[in-house]
This record gives structure tokens, sequence and C-alpha cells, in this order.
């Protein structure tokens, strides 16, 4: 699989299709390190079981159908592989896939743009399309529909309507947020899904498939031992086995065992549930700062100096996950586990809660 990019887009090339052009600006992408251990089939694709069962369903009646497989979205925390699985459909399908993202489809000419250049059967992928401005879903509704472009020309009592068609393809949308995308745009989707986080098993198997693909030494309670601090998150396992990596090299013998693994990760200052500095300073912050809670997220997202949005979309998906933190009305609390797990005891209106 290859990749090209310019400044607002990029596109894997399956095997099938190669094209010399794309592959020599290419070869520099496919040296970095997650284009690298990218699964390039379901084969290789580790976890979510229930939706590659119900994908490869899909994959096949289209194929068998000798049509472009339905719009789909998916949704979830970061880092859970749906730029990968998109890529992994395409190549499934046999088509190529152009990468985007929404903030990069400001003005209408962008999203007109990437659609006039679609070659039938082509994946079009929008990473965040819940930040899709109104015009550019309004151009985009037709498109998904009746793969046409509605465009207007003239000015005033002169102005005409012409229908112009766009080649089949097949729209995948990712989001962190599936409840901030309009109704509309939702409703357009015929396949729509959660990505889980991955349990300790996926992600031990995640880590050991990077680690045999970079060549690391691995011993099977290291690969375990990186995967349990890893937030059930392939990304931040995959992140994590080359900073292990590079900590056995230097402070031993290459070798990622279960003692290299958990030496390099405290000296990250990732803790044993996979908490780093920024979650353990938020659970604190709550609980110091605000009895436990419950406080506005705006609060919190100002005290602790990052942006509201990485906040909600990156550090609170797993604290809600792994219980240490409790969504309310209000505002957020800490959960009697989340005092615990700093080593605090919970207030004691919370004990009995639980
Ligand atoms: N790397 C990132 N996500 C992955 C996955 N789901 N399977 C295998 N390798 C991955």
């Amino acid at each position: 699989m290859t990749i090209i990019s310019d400044d607002n887009s990029f596109e894997y090339k399956t095997p099938e299709r190669k094209n010399k052009n794309i592959e020599a600006q290419v070869n520099e992408f496919d040296k970095s390190f997650e284009n690298n251990i990218r699964p390039k089939s379901f084969d290789d694709y580790i976890g979510q079981s229930a939706l590659k069962g119900n994908l490869k369903i899909s994959i096949e009646a289209a194929k068998k159908r000798g049509q472009v497989l339905d719009h789909l979205l998916f949704y979830g925390p970061p880092g859970l592989g749906k730029t990968t699985l998109a890529g992994v459909i395409a190549a499934e399908m046999n088509s190529d896939i152009k990468i985007t993202s929404a903030p990069a489809l400001e003005r209408p000419r962008d999203i007109i743009g990437i659609l006039m250049s679609l070659k039938g059967g082509e994946v079009l992928f929008i990473d965040e399309i819940h930040r899709l401005n109104k015009i550019a879903e309004e151009i985009l509704y037709p498109a998904m529909e009746d793969f046409f472009l509605d465009m207007t020309t003239g000015k005033a009592q002169s102005v005409k309507t012409l229908r112009i068609p766009v080649p089949k393809f097949t729209l995948i949308g990712a989001t962190t947020k599936a409840g901030a995308l309009s109704g509309p745009l939702r409703d357009r989707f015929g396949i729509i899904h959660r990505l889980e986080f991955y349990t300790t098993e996926e992600l031990c198997s995640v880590v050991k498939r990077t680690a045999k693909i970079l060549d690391f030494q691995i011993k099977e309670e290291g690969a375990k031992a990186i995967a349990k601090r890893s937030r059930g998150t392939p990304r931040i396992a995959n992140r994590l086995v080359k900073r292990v990596a590079d900590y056995a090299l230097v402070k031993s013998n290459g070798i990622i065992t279960e003692e290299i693994a958990n030496q390099a990760l405290d000296v990250l200052k990732i803790d044993n549930q996979g908490l780093d500095t920024t979650d353990r300073a938020l659970l604190k912050l709550i609980i110091d700062k605000y009895d436990g809670g419950p406080v506005g997220l705006e609060t919190i997202a100002a005290a602790l100096g990052e942006d509201s949005r990485t906040i909600e979309d990156v550090y609170e998906p797993y604290l809600l996950q792994e219980g240490l933190i409790q969504r309310t009305p209000r505002g957020r609390k800490v959960s009697p586990q989340g005092y615990r797990h700093l080593g605090f005891k919970p207030p004691i209106e919370q004990q009995t809660l639980f």
C-alpha cells in the first residue's frame, strides 16, 4: 500500500492499482512508523471482531452485486484505528482511498475538488467529519445520495442549477463525537459503527505484531506489560513499543522483557492503569480544588492549561471507561475508584454508592 500527500489530503494505493508517479512520492511516507505497521487486510487487523464480521459481509455483498459499498460512519475515541480500518476496507474492495479531514474542506471548492477527483469505486475518507461546515455538508448530500453535485451558475433571475455526475464512491466518515454530527448527514450513512477500546489480549497481539515488523525482540510478558498500560488504544500501544525498545537498547541488551517494559513505562510516568501525568493531574485537580466535583469541562481545561476539546476527546473517554470519573449534568466528578487510584480515601457520602 502506498500513499501520496499534498497539503490537505493523501491517498492509499492498494497493490493491485499501483501508479508509478505516485509511488515515487510515496516512498518517504512508507518509511514512516505508522504506515509501516498499519495492517492492510482484515487478517492483519486485530480486534473490533464484531465490526469486522459485519464489514466482511457488507463487502462481499457489495462485490457480488457489483456495487459500491454503502457509506460508512465510524465513531469512537481517537487512536482506535478508524483510518486504518478505512484503508483495510479499500484494500478489501480492491479500490483506492483518498484521505482528508473536515477542517481541510473549508471552502466549497475543496469538497467539490475532491469529489470531482474521485475514480469510480474509490473510497473517500473524511476524518473529524463532525467539523464539516454547513455548505460542505450540503454539497455532500446529493453526492452521497445520488452521486451528483448540484451547482448553480449565473446571478439573480438568470441563475441555473446544473447536476454534475460524480463517480460512484464510498464515503467513510470518522468522528470522535457522533452526537455532534447533524441529523441529515448521519442519516445518509448506510452503516454506522462504534469502535471499542481494545482488550489487553488484543493489545498484546498488536504489540507483538508491531515488534515483529520493526524487528524488536520482545518476550510475551514484556508485550503484556506494554499492553496493560496502553489505555485500550493501539496507537498508544504502538508508540509505547517504540519508546520501550529504545529504553531496552540503551539500558539493557535490547530485549523487551517484563522488567524492562515496566521500568521504561515508570520512567515515562505511565502508571499501572495506563494513566499519564495529565490524566492524574485531572483527577487530582477535581479532588483537591473542587472537592471531587462536579465541575465544568471549561473550568477543568482552563485550570490544566489544556484545550477543552482535547480533554473531552482524548483524556475523558478512557477515564470514563475505567470508571475513574463520571459525567453528571452539573459537570465531571471523580468516582470512588478515581480517589482510590490516586491513593485517596473517597468521601463518606460516595463510599456507599459503589
Ligand atoms: N496497528 C494499529 N491498529 C492495529 C490493529 N487493529 N491491528 C493490528 N495492528 C494495528
